[in-house]
């Protein structure tokens, strides 16, 4: 393991979620609202931002992953573990962990069209415009970082690290 060091705090995460929580309500007020988490990464993510939000929640998941090595993707997405109800209808907001080159989310928001929800947002925690490829709206974001590598609450360091409560970063 390199050298790292700590980049958001669990104390910093819990409050901006409260924030983003707040904003999905006010924004959804009276609605109910259909979580899509996009596995792994965006588990702890998920499901502390359900915590706060007191509109009706349902949880959806999706996994999908690049060929090859996730961080120099080149746009090719594949569907792991695909939706198993219906979406259409609903108010779809896809929780993702962060937004790198932005093919992940291009491709999601384009596949869950077809699925006719009523509406589809995005709320990423970790947003690294630096390193965008693709253009991609982005509705709710946590925080935007600097291009680091980063791992922890949720994010991985090759599989390892998710369950880490706060988020690090490698030192360069
Ligand atoms: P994108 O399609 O390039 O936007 O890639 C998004 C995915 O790449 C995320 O869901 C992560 O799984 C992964 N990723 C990008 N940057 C990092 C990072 O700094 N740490 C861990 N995973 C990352
Ligand atoms: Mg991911």
């Amino acid at each position: 393991m390199q050298e790292y060091d700590v980049l958001i705090d669990e104390e910093t995460i819990i409050s901006r979620i409260k924030e983003l929580a707040k904003q999905i309500e006010t924004d959804y007020l009276g609605e109910k609202i259909t979580l899509l988490c996009i596995l792994k990464g965006s588990t702890p993510f998920m499901v502390d931002l359900s915590k706060y939000i007191h509109n009706e929640v349902k949880y959806e998941f999706m996994r999908v992953s690049s060929y090859g090595n996730e961080r120099k993707s080149t746009g090719n997405i594949q569907v792991k573990v695909d939706l198993t109800e219906d979406i259409q209808g609903e108010n779809v907001i896809i929780v993702e962990d962060i937004i790198d080159s932005g093919r992940t989310l291009k491709f999601l928001k384009e596949y869950l069209y077809k699925k006719n929800p009523k509406s589809l947002k995005i709320c990423t925690l970790l947003n690294k415009p630096d390193r965008r490829v693709v253009n991609v709206d982005v509705d709710y974001t946590g925080f935007v970082i600097e291009d680091k590598f980063v791992f922890g609450y949720g994010l991985d360091y090759d599989e390892y690290y998710r369950n880490l409560p706060y988020i690090a970063y490698i030192k360069d």
